[in-house]
Parts: C-alpha cells; structure tokens; sequence
C-alpha cells in the first residue's frame, strides 16, 4: 500500500465524499460530547460543503487514488480597512485516516500556500475540541485559541448552593423597562471587564452601550435576573443560537452574556443564576443550550467550561505581510 498523500483542489466530483467525512467528524466529536446531538444533518452538510466547494478555497487529500481527507476555506473576505482573510468553518474539514495529524498537516500546507498567493493574511479555522491531533498540529503551527463553543444538556442540573436572601425570575420586557438603567450598568460593567487586562478587547462593536440595551427588549431574548434588597444584581440571557448546525435544531438554544455585580462574585451566585436559568429554559422543552466565548476571558473559561462542554475552537494565525503573494524561491 503506498501510504503517499497528494493534495488536489476542490473538485465538484468529491462533494459526497466530503460530506460523508465532515459528517463523520462530527460524529467522532459527539463521542466526546454526548450533549451535542445526534441528527439527520446529511442536508445541512449538503449544501454548505456545496457551496465551499463552489467559492471557497482548499484541497482534498488522497491516498491510493481514494480521498482520505479535506480542508476548505470560506471565499477570501475583506473587511474593507485593510484585513483580508481566509475562515474555514467547524465543517470545513473532514479526515477519514488513522492519521489525522499528517492529512491535516498536507491539506493545511496546500491550501494555505493558495491563499497567501491571494494576498489573505488573517486565518481562521474551526476544530473539534476533541480531534488533538488535528488541533496540535495547528497549536504547533503557530495557531492560537481564540474562541471556543460550548454545550450542556439542560437535563444535566448545575450544583448550586441555596440562596435564600436572593429572588431569582425571569423577565418580563415591562421589567426590562423598568430596570433600563441597572440593565445598562451590568453590561456597562461586563464591557469594562472585556476591556481591561488580560483580555483587552476594545468592544468598540458593542458601543454604545445603550444600543445593546434594545437587544434585551427583543421577543427572542429571554432575561433570567436575581435581585437582593429590590436591587438587580446579576442577569443571564438566553436567544436563538447562532450555531450554524443548530439553527434548526428546535430544542437548541444560545446564551450570551452572564454578569453579576462585582462585590456580589465568587460566592456561587453565578451558579445559582445559571441553575435558574437552565431549569427555565429546560421547562420549555429545550435540551441543549450553546455558548460561545473568549478563550482569552480567564473568568468566561473558568465559568463556562464548568458547567458546559468544549466541543470546538477557533485558531487563528496573522501571516507575516511581506510574506503574502507569490513568494519566488531565493
Ligand atoms: C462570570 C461571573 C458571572 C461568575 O459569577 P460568580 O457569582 O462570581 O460565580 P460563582 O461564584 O458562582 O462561581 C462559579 C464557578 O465559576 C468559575 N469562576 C467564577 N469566577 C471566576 C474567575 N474570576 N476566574 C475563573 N473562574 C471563575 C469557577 O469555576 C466557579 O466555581 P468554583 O467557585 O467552584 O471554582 C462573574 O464573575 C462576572 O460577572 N464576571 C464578569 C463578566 C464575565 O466575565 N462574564 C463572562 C463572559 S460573558
């Protein structure tokens, strides 16, 4: 057997293999991650692995003439002030080998030599978190996390200790109201928290503040709070999840933000808060519940990955820009 790896391009020929291989991947992770779900997700691969192979950039690996693995990126995008770059999204890639570093390692090498020819300097590539050796060889490519998603089964309960001094509830949008300004000073707060050391993200995209405010009074975000002396001490929200695979999932949903005041932390509130909500969110006929956070948020780590599970990541990697175009040997 000759244990050879040729990389080719995108060929339209291959889309069912393709499909067939990101399916494969995700079953591997669901292994790992039981919360994840097992559907009919055959149509959703379809047509998104289609369309990579129509606009997208990458390349299939083969091993005695049979494909063994691929790895596509999304179009080149743009942002219009100077970054240009490439996202291969969580069913981007797909590895049918027991050796999945070196077919990872063969695709990346291809595809990323086509995409600095097109002058794409910001790199991003969504893994499962359970594939380490596909996450390694990036991790050991110069990659670092920048994101991760997580999930939980609503059935699973939260350990939390009582609270008895505190009143936990939902919110109606007329509280919501009600309580604008303590709604904006939480998330005022949670901005300022993104904003500091070690995280130092600007969060220009979230300003002003009052602006997200209309976000909470929007039908599809649900509020769950906890208040102490009539005072609003903490809120979590839950909306409809922005995960790809899981919009049409009807028993998925998202949370977003989690903010509780700073001189009321680390004495289990959060827990209890995040307790309340899911057993809301678990009566309303929801089984999973997906969040999406900063791995570079310490605290966000720390909370989330507690009571969710990883089961992807997002690496990214700045090429160096004098590097970009078509680089002729010396
Ligand atoms: C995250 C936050 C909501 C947690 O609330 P809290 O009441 O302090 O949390 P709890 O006391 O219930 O802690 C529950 C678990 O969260 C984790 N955690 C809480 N604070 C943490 C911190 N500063 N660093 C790391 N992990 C932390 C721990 O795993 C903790 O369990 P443990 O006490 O058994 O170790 C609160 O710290 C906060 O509002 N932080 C600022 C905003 C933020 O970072 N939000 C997350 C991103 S959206």
């Amino acid at each position: 057997m000759n244990r050879q790896i040729i990389c080719k391009p995108l060929d339209p020929n291959y889309i069912e293999a393709a499909v067939e291989m990101a399916q494969e991947n995700y079953d591997l992770e669901t292994q790992s991650v039981t919360a994840l779900g097992r559907f009919d997700n055959r149509a959703f691969y379809q047509s998104k692995i289609k369309k990579l192979f129509e606009n997208g950039i990458g390349r299939i690996a083969f091993q005695n003439n049979e494909p063994v693995g691929f790895l596509a990126f999304n179009q080149i995008f743009n942002t219009g002030n100077g970054i240009i770059g490439a996202t291969s999204p969580l069913y981007g890639y797909g590895i049918r080998n027991e050796n999945r570093g070196k077919v990872i390692g063969h695709l990346f090498q291809a595809a990323a030599a086509e995409i600095c020819e097109k002058y794409a300097r910001s790199l991003r590539i969504n893994v499962y978190a359970h594939d380490t050796e596909v996450l390694n060889m990036y991790i050991m490519g110069a990659f670092s996390m920048d994101t991760t998603e997580v999930v939980r089964n609503t059935a699973v309960k939260i350990p939390s200790a009582d609270k008895n001094d505190f009143i936990f509830a939902e919110l109606d949008k007329t509280q919501v109201l009600e309580y604008r300004k303590d709604v904006i000073e939480l998330y005022r707060n949670l901005i300022n928290h993104l904003r500091v050391s070690p995280i130092f993200y600007h969060c220009n995209g979230f300003l002003p503040i009052e602006d997200r405010y209309e976000d909470f009074l929007s039908e599809d975000m649900r509020i769950f709070a906890v208040f102490h002396n009539n005072q609003l001490v903490g809120m979590i929200d839950s909306e409809p999840t922005d995960i790809e695979f899981a919009k049409t999932d009807s028993k998925a949903i998202g949370m977003g933000d989690v903010f509780i005041k700073s001189n009321y932390r680390g004495c289990g509130l959060g827990a209890a808060l995040l307790a309340f909500a899911n057993n809301g969110i678990r009566e309303s006929g929801i089984d999973r519940v997906f969040v999406t956070h900063g791995t570079i948020n310490p605290t966000a780590r720390g909370f989330w990955d507690k009571y969710f599970v990883n089961y992807a990541y997002t690496m990214t990697r700045q090429i160096d820009p004098e590097m970009l175009g078509i680089i002729k040997a010396i």
